[in-house]
């Protein structure tokens, strides 16, 4: 019998701003979950939040896009959404309902990391969900996890491991993917999710036995009618030990606090900013963006755990560096590269100001107007 973990998430809406999830809403959440294990709909959950995002981790043995999963987590969601209305929270229900503005296009539905498995004996797994980012945000530490020996020890000392992973990287533009090998491809890998707005690695596979090692959300809900409606703060299931990188390699690779585009308005690069369950909300310029992670054993469906991986003071150096990274950016103010590139910002607004200046900009004599933009040339190979 397979197990599949389900993690799934929405912002439903939040308090004092785009902050933290209410407990009142994650009461209502749990309701919904709690009768859905009675049921037998699902095995075993879990509710957390990272910031103003809910998150229902879930375990069944229905596979993945199932629908009654998909469906107790939406009612999940919506039964959020009505305590979030009754608090007056902020944003409620963001991410289901357009009901209050919040400067994204509506429309937006829950960020999904599902993964299928053959329970080992002893099935450790971390999950790991962030806010005030976005999904090729974990393009970053899962090369190091599963490509880079300076990482990963057991790249080369663990047999299994020594044969390398497979990595499904995804065009969130065109929706295709590609799989390249590590190691023999790591360039080629590296030239694509090195863009990470544009290429998410969306699952790893051990190359050994073509076994799933990690999944991420990937939707591609912020990427509507190519326009940029908003962030989809995302999550990552990784499988640890044994074939697969130790736990501590896996978090090894968020001791860098890299920088990812979010943050306040969607539209910044700031540190990402490894923190406790405690620590899990936005707050300086909303943010700077947080990441959480939980760690658990699966037994038969069950999920034993979690134990919070980043409450430790071996991360105190990288929230540290984290803070002076934020100053330094911040001291950018509404400058690049602080700011992010007109085309991956979270508010589509730019573009007004610049209609609204357009009549007032005059041709200047002798200035050759340039027939496509530089990106535009490179796309196509030059010329
Ligand atoms: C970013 C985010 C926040 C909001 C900001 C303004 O993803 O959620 O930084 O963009 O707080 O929010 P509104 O426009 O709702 O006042
Ligand atoms: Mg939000
Ligand atoms: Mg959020």
């Amino acid at each position: 019998m397979k197990t599949t973990i389900s993690v799934i998430k929405a912002d439903i809406g939040s308090l004092a701003g785009h902050h933290v999830v209410h407990p009142d809403t994650m009461a209502a959440a749990n309701k919904v979950l709690a009768e859905a294990k009675k049921n037998g709909i699902i095995i075993d959950y879990y509710i957390t939040n990272v910031g103003d995002d809910m998150e229902l981790i879930m375990t069944h043995n229905r596979g993945e896009l199932d629908t009654k999963v998909h469906e107790t987590a939406w009612d999940a969601f919506k039964e959020a959404t009505k305590v979030a209305k009754d608090l007056g929270l902020y944003a409620a229900g963001q991410d289901l309902l357009s009901d209050t503005f919040s400067g994204n296009l509506k429309g937006m539905g829950p960020g999904i990391a599902e993964m299928e498995i053959e329970e080992r004996p002893a099935e450790p797994i971390a999950i790991f969900m962030a806010d005030k980012t976005e999904p090729g945000a974990f393009n970053y530490p899962q090369y190091k996890m599963f490509a880079d020996p300076f990482n990963t020890a057991g790249l080369v000392i663990d047999p299994i491991m020594h044969e390398g992973y497979k990595f499904e990287i995804l065009d969130v533009y065109t929706g295709e993917s590609v799989t390249l090998n590590a190691p023999e491809e790591i360039y080629d890998i590296l030239a694509l999710i090195g863009t990470p707005s544009q290429y998410v690695i969306r699952r790893v596979y051990r190359k050994a036995d073509n076994i799933i090692a990690s999944v991420t959300s990937i939707e591609r809900l912020n990427l509507l009618a190519g326009k940029y409606v908003g962030k989809d703060d995302p999550v990552m299931i990784v499988r640890v030990q044994h074939g697969f990188p130790a736990l501590g390699e896996v978090l090894e690779a968020f001791s860098f606090p890299y920088l990812v585009p979010g943050w306040m308005r969607g539209s910044h690069y700031g540190p990402l900013m490894p923190v406790s369950q405690r620590d899990a909300r936005a707050t300086r310029f909303d943010g700077p963006p947080r990441l959480i992670g939980l760690g658990f054993n699966i037994k038969n469906g069950r999920l034993v755990g979690p134990s919070d991986l980043f409450d430790d003071p071996a991360f105190d150096e990288t929230r540290r560096l984290a803070e002076q990274i934020a100053d330094y950016m911040r001291r950018h103010g509404p400058f690049m590269p602080h700011r992010l590139e007109p085309t991956e910002m979270e508010y589509t607004t730019l573009p007004l100001i610049q209609q609204k200046l357009k009549a007032r900009f005059k041709k200047e004599a002798g200035v050759v107007e340039a027939k496509k933009s530089i990106y535009e040339k490179q796309v196509e190979g030059g010329d």
